[in-house]
């Protein structure tokens, strides 16, 4: 019995040493963490979202954790959790879903770690202290109004023949893009100027909001886009009629279109097509003459923004805003910074890419 009792003394000891060994090696909680949650590295901005928000943290002297969820939400969820454990100061997220992140960021307030939504507002929560992002309503006008330009809706009698696509029913941006181009777009489609042969069209709802299920992309996934569009091309225009426009809300979504596309739809047949990001493997489509427009977001103003808004946040002082009107996450309304887009076309991309050194020529060939 008392050599049990000793053989179980002296495991207790070593099994305490070890623990307390651990303790031990544990780096200390870094003062400086803070957590950056990117949605996925499938889509290009993103990966420059992230790099950028990573060496702008770290030339203001912070460390970053940075993370992609592989547009999964239960891993963003667990990645911003292991954050928060880490001891993080500070957190800036890119939301997959905006709504999914309430009772993660439940405990980022507890511990009293602000949160910055990132591009996309996080929705419900009231942890979420500020939103950096471009200025999504203006995005989707630019796209309308790149679409009413070329048609020359103000002044040709039409009907033109347009179909709709929009991203992910999670992503709270696309009330803003797909409503913001509707704005320039509905006065059109009420003429009976713009008509939708699919017929798959947003319903516009009382508020004067749109319910877009049908036009929705999960994911903002291009072979979605793609399988949907070949659909809409084999149902309804099989018998000859002409595509002439497709408002679509980004670059990926627009990619599938174009993938979609038959050999019908060449040279000045091409529909009037709008995206954003300005992606490489659009620009390219862009300057092949597939895609009429891009917006560009440049993506390095954004990370800049946000850097100074944890910076400020972390020293005590007021983060930049300029917007208090726009944007309510349902907890009301979240202090913002918008950025400004730009639309990008065949025309202006030199200048709006290159001469900026977003891109070198050589990326686009
Ligand atoms: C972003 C877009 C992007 C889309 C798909 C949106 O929330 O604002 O820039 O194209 O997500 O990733």
């Amino acid at each position: 019995m008392k050599r049990i009792l000793a053989i179980l003394l002296a495991l207790a000891m070593v099994f305490t040493l070890a623990a307390c060994g651990e303790k031990e090696e544990a780096a200390p909680a870094d003062s400086n963490l803070v957590g950056v949650a990117m949605p996925t590295k499938d889509l290009q901005r993103w990966n420059q979202d992230g790099d950028n928000m990573k060496a702008q943290l770290e030339a203001a002297g912070y460390t970053v954790d940075l993370q992609y969820g592989a547009n999964d939400i239960a891993t963003q969820v667990s990645q911003i959790e292991n954050m928060i454990a880490n001891g993080c100061k500070a957190l800036v997220i890119a939301a997959i879903d905006g709504d999914s992140l309430g009772t993660v960021l439940a405990q980022a307030k507890e511990a009293g770690i602000p949160v910055i939504a990132y591009d996309r507002l996080i929705m419900n929560s009231d942890a979420v202290s500020y939103y950096a992002t471009f200025d999504n309503w203006l995005v989707g006008v630019k796209q309308g109004q790149f679409i009413e330009e070329k048609l020359d809706l103000a002044n040709a009698a039409g009907p033109f023949n347009i179909e709709f696509i929009t991203g992910d029913p999670g992503d709270n941006n696309i009330n803003f893009f797909f409503d913001g181009a509707m704005s320039v777009l509905q006065p059109y489609v009420e003429a009976g100027k713009l008509v939708c042969p699919s017929g798959q069209m947003a319903t516009l709802k009382e508020d004067g909001s749109y319910d877009k299920a049908v036009v929705a992309t999960p994911g903002w996934d291009t072979a979605t886009a793609q399988t949907r569009f070949e659909n809409i091309l084999s149902s309804y225009y099989a018998d000859g009629t002409v595509l002439d426009a497709v408002l679509a809300s980004n670059d990926s979504t627009a990619c599938g279109v174009e993938n979609a596309l038959d050999a019908n739809y060449t040279g000045t047949n091409v529909p009037v097509i709008t995206g954003q990001d300005c992606d490489i493997a659009i620009m390219k489509n862009l300057i092949a003459g597939k895609q009429g427009m891009s917006v560009f977001k440049d993506t390095r103003t954004l990370a800049a923004k946000v850097s100074e808004m944890v910076d400020a946040l972390m020293k005590g002082s007021e983060p930049p805003i300029n917007d208090t009107e726009t944007y309510d996450n349902g907890t009301g309304i979240i202090p913002s910074f918008l950025c400004e887009p730009v639309a990008c076309t065949s025309e202006n991309y030199k200048e709006l890419l290159i001469d900026s050194g977003y891109y070198t020529e050589a990326d686009l060939q």
